[in-house]
């Protein structure tokens, strides 16, 4: 691969000028040695590859565990309110990198940031039947035959019919997780309008087989490591 755009490629904030400014001024190291011209190419698996003092850690794609908090949108950009890419750290910026699904503005916790479109598409379709489990909070008791109904696989306004999902129940009868393996709009909101109760709390708690980090804080990222990213797609 061409330096420049190797560079380019690992650093969102340097286009390929940059990286051009920065060959000449000797502040591209390859191997240790400073490399003035920035066509030179190299073997980004065993070449190791410095700018500015910084050495670059080849990766085709990144996968970015973060907790959203509320008030924050799924979303590339928006020209209102903050999206989940500023939340990520500069470190870990490079382009291409969107949010793998959505959650609410007001929904808080897993949401998978990459740049690997195809690994996105298999988490998401409703035909990969990935898990997704969320811890609700109601304003009301959630009343015993909810269960029953959500894994019957509930109609919700519109007519539309949801796959069953599983409901287990919390440390109090306000409180219980809920199993989707489809991602409908709004859709756990709406089930839970559909059995006459209201959602006051969710989160997101797992994808998949991954269960958002404990010790992840609200706003916080965390870089994936590669054995955890197959399990995201895990039944
Ligand atoms: N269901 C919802 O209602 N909102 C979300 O953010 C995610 C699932």
């Amino acid at each position: 691969m061409r330096l420049d755009r190797f560079i380019s490629s690992q650093k969102a904030e340097l286009s390929r000028n940059d990286v051009r400014d920065l060959c000449r001024k000797g502040q591209v190291t390859v191997n240790g040695t400073a490399v003035r011209k920035p066509d030179t190419r190299i073997d980004e698996n065993s070449d190791t590859v410095s700018v500015c003092g910084e050495t670059l850690r080849y990766r085709r794609y990144v996968y970015i565990m973060l907790n959203k908090p509320q008030g924050v949108v799924c979303a590339t950009r928006d020209g209102l309110s903050e999206t989940v890419l500023e939340l990520i750290p500069s470190q870990l910026r490079r382009k291409g990198l969107f949010p793998a699904g959505r959650l609410d503005k007001d929904t808080e916790g897993f949401v998978l940031i990459t740049d690997d479109g195809a690994l996105a598409h298999r988490m998401l379709s409703p035909r990969s039947h990935v898990p997704k489990t969320y811890f609700v909070k109601c304003e009301k008791p959630v009343s015993p035959d909810t269960a029953e109904r959500f894994s019957q696989g509930i109609v919700i306004d519109g007519g539309e019919k949801c796959l069953p999902a599983e409901l287990i129940q919390g440390k109090n009868d306000h409180e219980c997780e809920l199993v989707l393996h489809e991602g409908k709009y709004h859709q756990v909101k709406r089930m839970f309008e559909a059995v006459g109760n209201k959602v006051v709390y969710l989160k997101r708690v797992r994808i998949g087989g991954v269960s958002l980090s404990p010790e992840l804080p609200l706003g916080g990222c965390l870089e994936m490591l590669h054995k955890d990213v197959e399990k995201l797609l895990s039944r």
